[in-house]
């Protein structure tokens, strides 16, 4: 039978060289993805900044019966797989502040986004060509942005197309492959 009992949990990602900005993107969807996958509880997520630049997230899984579903969970893991490019893992006790009888990080606001709709839109893009992904959720004008973010702590994705194509842009936002739709809002 499943615990019924959440758990808390601390994770910590230290952004390599030149991926803090990738990293924090992946944050701010990371606990809604799981909140969609039936994984997490629907509460929002406290992250904080070591002294050592590594971003420290506190969330509640469901159960431990989650953590494990999670494990074997594809969009989960294709995640997971998306963090550890831009990311180590760093174990709690390796960060000065843990030495601390009270632990201070520097308060990150790191909002999810909104859901800016609930199937990805198909676009036709030219290969060399740049766009601009809305990432806040806001934009009148999904999947692109239209200047909706300013004032907050959002700011689009610049993304080259690779080859001119058909492909399918992610418009909920929850998507571990940023711009591209993984089918992250059927779950929604
Ligand atoms: S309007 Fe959403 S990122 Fe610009």
């Amino acid at each position: 039978m499943e615990s019924t009992l959440g758990v808390l949990v601390i994770t910590c990602y230290r952004p390599k060289p030149g991926k803090d900005a990738e990293l924090q993107a992946l944050t701010r969807t990371h606990v809604p993805v799981l909140v969609s996958q039936g994984l997490a509880e629907d509460r929002q997520p406290l992250i904080g900044r070591a002294k050592d630049g590594t971003l420290v997230e506190i969330f509640v899984w469901k159960s431990k019966e989650a953590i494990a579903k999670a494990h074997a969970n594809p969009l989960v893991g294709a995640l997971w797989a998306k963090f550890a490019e831009v990311a180590e893992f760093v174990v709690v006790k390796d960060l000065g502040e843990a030495s601390h009888l009270f632990a201070e990080f520097d308060f990150v606001a790191l909002d999810p986004p909104a859901v800016g709709g609930r199937a990805p839109v198909g676009v036709d893009v030219e290969a060399g060509k740049t766009y601009f992904w809305c990432a806040c959720g806001k934009s009148a004008t999904q999947p692109f942005c239209d200047g909706s973010h300013k004032g907050s702590s959002f700011t689009p994705l610049r993304w080259v197309a690779p080859e001119t194509r058909k492909v399918f842009l992610c418009a909920c936002k929850r998507t571990a492959d940023q711009p591209l739709c993984d089918g992250s809002h059927k779950a929604l």
